[in-house]
């Protein structure tokens, strides 16, 4: 059952997505090669802490830790981890914040020092797709109106795989509410886009194949050709209007930017 948010409910659930955005801000500034991933984790989960919010990801369903990073040929749902991180290396950063009754979920791909530029397309192109995603949130539109559009972009117009396993999904007092929202499907087909729904709309592109496997962990979720795959992840309010984006990426993109560490993918 879809579960409509009042405007008094939007503007809590904001203040949790915005927290999202701040965490990853926090990541951005220690990313550089020679750091774990198990380093990102720790100091995202302290940080959601020390704001008074609860990682929505641990437990959840049993998974361990505050975040998924998941890396390279990784597509989502990778434990953090001690292996260094290098140079070339993609880290998709996947944090969910939990705080006064709501959820806050995005997740954003980094280049770690210099890549190539097929790197750059698909992480230009997966965060391309989002906002094109994105675009079609409106009221009177359907669930098959935004997925129809990301898939047209990264595999019609761009000759990338959409994974069909894992799919964005309504978003609130649950992490995970009706909808599904795929990354794949007919314009005019499924639940009609209604004032007050919130969709986490999430991307997840790979260069190669559509195909993933599963790692044995129980959770990692790999390509299938062993080639890179992308993760940009919204929550997105419908209103009567325009698409209202309750998460940001504004000031990820400014320490991202600054990090010269960091290949500043977008431009
Ligand atoms: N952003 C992911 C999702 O929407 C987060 C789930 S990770 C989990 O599915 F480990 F908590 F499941
Ligand atoms: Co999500």
């Amino acid at each position: 059952m879809i579960q409509y948010k009042t405007k008094e409910e939007i503007e809590i659930m904001r203040q949790s997505c915005l927290m999202v955005g701040k965490a990853h801000k926090e990541a951005v500034k220690i990313m550089r090669p020679g750091i774990t991933s198990m380093q990102i984790n720790n100091l995202v989960e302290e940080f959601i802490l020390d704001n008074g919010g609860v990682p929505s990801f641990k437990n959840y369903h049993g998974y361990p830790y505050a975040t998924c990073i998941s890396m390279n040929s990784a597509v989502v749902h990778g434990f953090p981890t001690n292996e260094i991180i290098k140079e070339g290396d993609i880290v998709s950063l996947d944090i969910g914040f939990y705080k006064n009754g709501f959820h806050g979920d995005s997740a954003y791909t980094y280049a770690i020092g210099e890549v190539g530029e097929e790197v750059k397309r698909l992480l230009r192109v997966t965060k391309e797709s989002l906002y094109i995603g994105i675009e079609k949130a409106r009221q009177g539109n359907r669930i098959g109106d935004i997925a129809n559009a990301i898939q047209e972009y990264t595999e019609k117009q761009h000759g990338y795989g959409v994974v069909r396993e894992l799919v964005g999904h309504g978003l609130g007092r649950k992490m995970h509410e009706d909808p599904q929202v795929p990354n794949y499907g007919k314009r005019g087909t499924g639940a009609k886009l209604k004032e007050g729904m919130v969709l986490a709309i999430e991307p997840m592109i790979n260069m190669g194949v559509k195909d993933v496997v599963h790692l044995d962990d129980g959770w990692t979720i790999l390509t299938r050709d062993g080639k890179y795959s992308a993760h940009f992840e919204h929550d997105v309010c419908i209103t009567k209007g325009d698409p209202d984006i309750l998460s940001s990426f504004v000031e990820i993109e400014a320490a991202e930017k600054a990090n010269t560490n960091l290949t500043w993918s977008y431009s």
